[in-house]
């Protein structure tokens, strides 16, 4: 290229170049669709969820990949819908903050379980540093009267992620993952305080394929719950507290459940929780399942009230019938490296079923010291058979 040709190609050529970046929007990765152009306010009053809609609804269409951006700034939206499928890779950057209405008549009587849903995509990635807000304090008070929104669900996404964004305060959970499959969590902060009601962190289930890592996680419930009906599921780098630690159920409430098969926890730190982890069954199951294969290595427990529980005689309500022990039949657990201190008198809890009892429970390497103000109690195992090895500290049950 000689001095003129290139001296015209800056003059003329890259302005056209950076104008239809511009245009069009394109990005490397497909249209870009920015809701601000669709007539987001993003003053926090407005209620933007049209214009968000409408953003999503040409994203959609797009024959390829696309990307619903949403700018920093703050906006009043919900219930909201983003369904699929698409035709491409979907995108959402999410920079700003999203505050979820606080009229809950605007919840029914069409009931939304969510507040956010992305529903039946295939290759979806949420991302931008932004924050979802669930404004939970004035509807917290009503959560046994109404069955309240859950912030953010995914519900048949195949391929999707979710990165670095923040929840705090939904309604009531603050994320589901429902009929997924390959999903990540990667890079969450979840928070709300630690007497909000059913605010559970993550849900997860009847999926296959999904990691949550390098999240952190404090609420008034569960931090992760694995409901029924999923498989390969890795959980690891994970903080919890305050809240209810890691737990696989309950399960076995309702027929025709599914089986938690391939659980990994590692890597976690448990802070001021009250269980850490934990595996809890309806005493009088309706029908059988299984849970087999879960591995929990390398955990930090901190001051947790209860941190190793398998409960199958799980009964809230205390109407269960006890001569009906639960159907669920719990198989190779494996708790591995798990150290700290406790607060409640006994450090392991492994309570099974009088007609399906677990099998190939194994405690290795547990190193639990007791903080706690009465006097410490022996573990306690029922209707469990299986191993121990390394230092087991309370002494095995096993
Ligand atoms: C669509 O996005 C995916 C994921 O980022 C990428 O692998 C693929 O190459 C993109 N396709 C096009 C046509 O840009
Ligand atoms: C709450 O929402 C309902 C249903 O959309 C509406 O009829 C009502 O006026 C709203 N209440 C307030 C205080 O905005
Ligand atoms: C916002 O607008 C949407 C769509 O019109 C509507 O469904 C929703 O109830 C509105 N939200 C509030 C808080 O009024
Ligand atoms: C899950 O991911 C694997 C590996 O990328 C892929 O082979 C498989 O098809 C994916 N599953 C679905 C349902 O797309
Ligand atoms: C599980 O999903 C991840 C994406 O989250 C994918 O990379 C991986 O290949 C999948 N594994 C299998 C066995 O499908
Ligand atoms: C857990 O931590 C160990 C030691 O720091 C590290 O080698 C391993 O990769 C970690 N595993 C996961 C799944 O984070
Ligand atoms: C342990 O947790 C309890 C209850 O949350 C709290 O009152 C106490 O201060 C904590 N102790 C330490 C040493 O953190």
């Amino acid at each position: 290229m000689d001095q003129y040709l290139s001296s015209k190609f800056i003059r003329v050529c890259l302005p056209l170049v950076l104008l239809s970046v511009v245009v069009n929007g394109k990005t490397r990765n497909g249209v870009v669709f920015n809701v601000k152009d669709f007539g987001a306010v993003a003053n926090g009053l407005t209620n933007d969820t049209e214009a968000f809609d409408a953003a999503w609804k040409e994203a959609c269409a797009v024959k390829g990949n696309a990307t619903l951006r949403i700018p920093e700034g703050t906006y009043m939206v919900g219930p909201i819908m983003f369904e699929g499928p698409c035709n491409g890779f979907m995108e959402v950057q999410l920079k700003g903050l999203l505050l979820a209405p606080t009229n809950l008549s605007v919840f029914y009587p069409e009931y939304s379980r969510n507040w956010i849903e992305f529903r039946h995509l295939n290759n979806l990635l949420v991302h931008g540093g932004g924050i979802l807000d669930g404004q939970g304090y004035s509807a917290w008070p009503s959560h046994h009267l109404l069955q309240l929104p859950y912030s953010l669900g995914f519900n048949k996404v195949i391929n999707g992620a979710i990165r670095g964004i923040s929840l705090v305060n939904s309604k009531n959970l603050h994320m589901e993952i429902f009929a997924c499959q390959n999903f990540s969590v990667k890079s969450l902060t979840i928070s709300a305080p630690q007497h909000s009601p059913n605010t559970d962190g993550i849900h997860i289930g009847r999926s296959t394929n999904i990691t949550v890592k390098d999240t952190i996680i404090g609420d008034g419930d569960d931090c992760i719950a694995i409901l029924q009906g999923s498989t390969s599921v890795i959980i690891s780098n994970v903080m919890c507290g305050p809240g209810h630690g890691i737990s696989v159920g309950s399960l076995g409430g309702r027929p025709r459940e599914g089986d938690v098969v391939g659980l990994t926890v590692k890597n976690c730190t448990f802070t001021g929780t009250d269980n850490g982890l934990r595996i809890k069954t309806w005493q009088s199951s309706p029908s059988r399942s299984f849970v087999s294969d879960v591995l929990f290595q390398n955990i930090l427990m901190r001051n947790v009230s209860n941190p190793i529980i398998i409960d199958q005689h799980y009964c809230p309500h205390g109407n269960c019938n006890p001569s009906t022990p639960s159907k669920v039949k719990i198989s190779r657990v494996q708790f591995d490296n798990i150290a700290g201190t406790y607060r409640n008198p006994v450090a392991v809890k492994l309570v099974c079923s009088e007609d399906y009892p677990c099998s190939d429970v194994g405690l290795g390497d547990i190193d639990l010291e007791y903080i706690g103000d009465s006097k410490p109690e022996p573990n306690s195992c029922v209707n469990v058979q299986g191993y121990s090895n390394g230092n087991v500290k309370p002494a095995s049950c096993i």
